[in-house]
Parts: structure tokens; C-alpha cells; sequence
């Protein structure tokens, strides 16, 4: 998705600017802009393509200045080329503007301003608001200079735009001020001393501070270099509080390893390691104390939903059975595009779990909305302290995975089943009608599982060998029964997500009712098998399809001796509750190297985004 960055300091804008569009890049897109603004004297840069190509553009060098906003585009409405491209100007060059989000009403607005002799040059949406933006301006009578008439016309502009936006906007005739506004799109401001950065995302500006202050829905942030002036929707001035974030700026760099997503795969064991520590106290025991879920609204909940999307969305899937389990709830697991628009049974005694790495995502944040208006009490598991789902959640509970650069999610989608069985153990706890071995059992497979984890990564080796055979062939097929289902459902989004090879996950169970029809001679299929109660179904559905002629990868932790399979990788054993952590390890290492023998790029797969802060 679209990627906004933003400078005002002593220091020349452009080269900030470019480094954190280029931190930005993992966010996906197509089009890259700056503008910067010296001696009353706006500029503007942009074009299609990669953020390097900035650079080689013969304008590049005049970009002067330490004023500036950036963006990366990720095209909605037009094609990517430079006249789509961010930033926009108002016609009478005065303001300069990037824009993340859609503007649903922009037709509408464009035939006014159009009535009122403005001229359109792009096909964007976006390019409506630098043009409102000067058409509330030339209301004011008395323009001289004081950055509240500035204020008051962008102000003006966002009560007519309905949809979504992140917006920074520059003018030349307040060359000493950043204006930014935000409704459901997020947007970051970074305190530096004597200077001030703006940002989509934490990790765009991370390398230059760690103190940040989160806008809310509906308001404006005017930015001067000393300092940063909040107002509400009414222009009433608000003071916020500045929040220290922990990440480690290096936790953005490759560290040695060719691709994002392969170090972020290799991090596993202390994101997971780490993710676990948050949660226990000194005494080792689960502390989730600030949840305040007493046994008594516990005991009278009708229901949990857990909503989210993508692979977040597997990651409730996989503690489903779990929490049904442990704590005898029934527990829905819901993708949150569907749930939004489907007048969902919700009331007061329903608990809602929001899982998002981002806390950004468009349809999961429009779901908690929905959630909170029909009275749920809702919980948000996100690995962005700060972010949008995390401010609207009656209680947060955060991963620790550290940032997440890479599209493909794997770090994140480990730390998030890790913490999830976490919470499903400290609600049967306090429930206290829990099988206490189990829970035993549970705790100390969590326990256990950094180390296990680093075990699954031996299996690199095998993996490559068997992404070298298959990498050419046009579909894959994963099967699993019970917990294992849901492992193949992710396993299945990671390979089509990086290698553009489609892929089907099926319950084993399921596949003779249909699917079986498409095994032929040689088709590959990935077995995984992890709950030894399902182990000789699954072996027999595996059979099935080896006896139609696919080659076979088995993912187990049974000994299992049947020579028909074409490799097999054995992972630790764990209770199956927590097998998904380990059995996505080697899965997720396929998709990667059949990736890289595509010769595809794996971080920013085609048609991806990071966050998706649209629907
Ligand atoms: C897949 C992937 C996506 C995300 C989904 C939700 O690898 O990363 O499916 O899981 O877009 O994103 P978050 O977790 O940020 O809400």
C-alpha cells in the first residue's frame, strides 16, 4: 500500500526523505514523489517505478531544502505514471499534498471543483485535495502569512472528503510548516530535536527516533521544526502524549541474509522466545493481568470471534480448537472483510479478538468497530504498539516480533499462535475448570518452543533440494487433518503469495469428495501430519493420492517408515495444540526457496501489499 514519509528539521530533506521511502519499499508499490519546499519555491519530483529511480531523474539535484514530503504509491485509482504519481499541487501551485487511502466522493468533488474553473491533470483521486485545499484557501480574505488560515483551509478540505486518508501537506506560502490529518489511514510523527519526521509506518524514520505520536481519527497535526501542535475535528487544540518505542532500529536491516523474509524466518526462535517473556512474571507464571477478564464474565460469555485477515486469520484458526478445548467456548474464527458486511451475532457477552501484525488492516479495524458498537469487549493481538486496531481495542496484547519488513508474514504468524495459546491457557486458568495436566503440558510445550523451532531450521537443507525439483510445476496441493488443516491453509498462502504457483489446501478427509480428481502422475502434494490421534487417517488420504501418482513431502513428528514418500521432515514433537509453530517452519523455507529458484522477487511479491489499510 501507499507509503508517506515526511521531513522538517535544519537537515536537507531529500536524502531523509528518499532513506525512508526506501525503508518503505516492503510495503509494496508502484510510483515514487517528493517534494520539497526552499525559499518559498515548491518542487516536486515523481514518476513510475522504483524509489532509486528518483535519483537518475535530471531534476533530482534541485530538490533543495528542509522541508519535505514524500510517498510511495500503490496505484488505485489510475494507472502508475508520473502524472499519477504523489505529490499533487493545486493548480495554482501553492500546495503541494500525499494522500494514503481512497477518496470514495471524488468524482463529486472533482465536477465542483471543475464548476468552480479548477483543472484536472491525473486521474487520481487524490488530486481533489490540494485543489480544495486552494479553493478554501482563496475564501480567506486576509492571507498574510499566519499558518491558521493554512490550517483552517486543509481543515475545510477534510470535512468534504468522505473515505479514508493520511495526508501531509506543504505550501509555499508557509514554507516553515508540515500539515498532516489522518481518518482511517495511519500516520506517525516522530519527535526529533529541532526537527520533526512524519511516516506511515514506525519503521520508515525508526533510524532517526524512537519517540513517537500517534494522530487519531479526524486530526490535524501542524508540524514546524521546534514543534508539533495537535486539533481536533473542530480545530480545538489537544495535547498528546509522546510514546517510546522499543524496537531496535537495526531489527530493519538484512543482517547478512539475502532477503527479508528469510531472515525474519531465522529470527523465529527469539521472536517467539521473546514474545513468551512478555507474558510471565518474575515467578515464571502467565501475566495477563491487565486483561481484566474475571472468571465471572468468562463464565458468562456466549462466545469468542476471531477476526482478521490473511495469514493473522490462520493464526486464529490454529488456537480455535484450543480455547473450544480448554476453556469449553465456542470459538468463531472469522475473516473480517465477510463479518463486517454479514450482521454478525454480537452483544455484550461476546469476547472479540482482533489478530493483526500491522493493527492497521482497513476490514479487521472496520470489524472491531462493529464489534465495539454492538457492545463485545475486544482484544487486540498486534505486534505495532500504537497502531489504530491497538488505540480502539478495550486491551492490547502485543507480539514481539519486532518488525516485519518482509510482504510474505512468517515471524509474525508464529509469535501471534505462540501468544494465542498463551491467552487460551490464562483464560482456562481462570476459568479454573481446566484439565491442570494438560495445562502443564501446554505450558511447558510454549516453553519449549524457541528451541524446537531452531531445530525446524535444520531442515533448510532438505527443503532446498526438494524447491529445486518441484519449482517449475503449476500447482500444489497441501493436506492436513484437524490442527493440520490450518497449517496447510497458511503454508498454501505463502507458496502462492512468493512463487506464483497455485496451491489448494484441503482437509485430507475432504479430498475424495472432489478435489482428488485434479492428482495426476506427478503432482506434488505436502502432507502435514502433527496430532497422533489423525496419524493413520492421514496416512491413508496421503496413500490415496500417492496411489494416483503424486510425489509426496510428509511434515511430521511421528516416526513414520512408509517408503512411498518422496521426503520426509521430521519436526520436533509437541502437543498438537502448538504443532502449527513448528510444522509452518520447513513450509514456509519451500515457499521461500521456490521462490528464489523462480528467481522472484521475495520480499515484494507482485500485487502485494504490507499493510492493507484499504478495503
Ligand atoms: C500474508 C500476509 C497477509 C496478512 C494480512 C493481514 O503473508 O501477510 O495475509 O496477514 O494482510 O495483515 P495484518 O496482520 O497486518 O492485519
Amino acid at each position: 500500500m501507499c507509503g508517506i514519509v515526511g521531513y522538517i528539521g535544519n537537515k536537507t530533506a531529500c536524502p531523509i526523505l528518499i532513506a525512508g521511502l526506501t525503508n518503505l519499499e516492503y510495503r509494496g508499490y508502484d510510483s515514487a514523489g517528493i517534494s520539497t519546499i526552499e525559499k518559498n519555491v515548491l518542487s516536486v519530483l515523481k514518476d513510475k517505478g522504483r524509489v532509486n529511480n528518483l535519483k537518475n531523474l535530471s531534476e533530482f539535484n534541485s530538490l533543495k531544502g528542509s522541508v519535505g514530503i514524500a510517498h510511495t504509491r500503490w496505484a488505485t485509482h489510475g494507472k502508475p505514471s508520473s502524472v499519477n504519481s504523489h505529490p499533487h499541487l493545486d493548480n495554482s501551485k501553492t500546495f503541494s499534498v500525499v494522500h494514503n487511502g481512497i477518496i470514495e466522493n471524488y468524482n463529486e468533488l472533482k465536477n465542483f471543483l471543475t464548476n468552480k474553473g479548477f483543472t484536472f491533470y491525473s486521474e487520481t483521486d487524490t488530486e481533489v485535495i490540494p485543489n480544495l485545499i486552494s479553493y478554501y484557501y482563496q475564501e480567506f480574505p486576509n492571507k498574510n502569512k499566519d499558518v491558521s488560515v493554512f490550517l483552517s483551509a486543509v481543515q475545510k478540505a477534510c470535512k468534504e472528503l468522505i473515505g479514508s486518508y493520511a495526508i501531509e501537506v506543504i505550501s509555499k506560502d508557509f514554507p516553515d510548516y508540515i500539515i498532516v490529518a489522518k481518518k482511517n489511514s495511519p500516520l506517525v510523527i516522530g519527535k526529533g530535536v529541532k526537527e520533526n519526521y512524519i511516516a506511515s509506518d514506525i519503521p520508515a524514520i525508526l533510524e532517526y527516533t524512537k519517540n513517537f505520536y500517534f494522530l487519531e481519527e479526524n486530526e490535524f497535526a501542524v508540524i514546524s521544526r521546534n514543534n508539533v501542535e495537535f486539533f481536533d475535528s473542530s480545530l480545538n487544540k489537544i495535547s498528546k502524549d509522546l510514546k517510546e518505542i522499543s524496537w531496535d532500529s537495526n531489527a530493519t536491516d538484512k543482517n547478512g541474509f539475502e532477503d527479508y523474509m528469510l531472515k525474519e524466518i531465522y529470527e523465529q526462535p527469539d521472536s517467539i522466545r521473546n514474545t513468551i517473556n512478555s507474558r510471565l512474571n518474575e515467578n515464571g507464571e502467565y501475566d495477563f493481568s491487565d486483561l481484566k477478564l474475571s472468571k465471572q464474565y468468562l463464565k458468562n460469555i456466549n462466545k469468542i470471534y476471531i477476526l482478521a485477515c490473511g495469514t493473522a486469520m490462520h493464526a486464529g484458526l490454529a488456537v480455535k480448537n484450543t480455547i473450544e478445548k480448554l476453556c469449553n467456548i465456542i470459538t468463531q474464527v472469522e475473516v473480517a472483510s465477510e463479518f463486517r458486511y454479514r450482521n454478525p451475532l454480537v452483544d455484550s457477552n461476546t469476547l472479540c479478538i482482533f489478530v493483526s501484525q500491522s493493527g492497521e488492516t482497513a476490514d479487521t479495524l472496520a470489524a472491531l468497530n462493529l464489534s465495539k458498537e454492538a457492545g463485545a469487549k475486544t482484544i487486540a493481538i498486534t505486534n505495532v504498539v500504537g497502531s489504530s486496531i491497538t488505540r480502539l481495542a478495550d486491551y492490547s496484547v502485543f507480539t514481539h516480533a519486532g518488525p516485519e519488513i518482509a510482504v510474505a508474514s512468517t515471524k509474525a504468524y508464529t509469535c501471534q499462535v505462540t501468544l494465542l495459546n498463551m491467552l487460551a491457557i490464562h483464560l482456562a486458568e481462570t476459568l479454573g475448570n481446566c484439565d491442570r495436566e494438560l495445562i502443564n503440558t501446554l505450558k511447558l510445550n510454549v516453553l519449549s518452543l524457541p528451541n524446537k523451532v531452531q531445530e525446524c531450521l535444520n531442515s533448510d537443507d532438505f527443503i532446498k533440494d526438494f524447491a529445486s525439483r518441484i519449482y517449475t510445476e503449476k500447482d500444489v496441493f497441501f493436506l492436513g487433518r484437524g490442527i493440520d488443516y490450518t497449517t496447510a491453509l497458511e503454508a498454501s498462502l505463502k507458496l502462492k503469495e512468493i512463487s506464483y504457483i497455485h496451491s489448494e489446501a484441503y482437509p485430507a478427509g475432504e479430498l475424495k469428495h472432489g478435489p482428488i480428481a485434479l492428482i495426476e502422475n506427478g503432482t506434488t502434494v505436502v502432507s502435514i501430519i502433527t496430532d497422533k490421534t489423525l496419524t493413520p487417517k492421514s496416512i491413508s488420504n496421503t496413500q490415496e493420492v500417492i496411489t494416483r501418482g503424486a510425489k509426496t513431502l510428509i511434515i511430521t513428528n511421528e516416526h513414520l517408515s512408509n517408503s512411498n514418500f518422496d521426503t520426509i521432515i521430521n519436526i520436533p514433537e509437541v502437543h498438537s495444540f502448538v504443532s502449527p509453530i513448528l510444522a509452518i517452519i520447513p513450509l514456509q523455507l519451500l515457499a521461500y526457496r521456490i521462490s528464489k529458484n523462480k528467481n522472484l522477487d521475495v520480499d515484494k511479491p507482485r500485487n502485494l501489499a504490507k499493510s492493507v489499510t484499504v478495503e
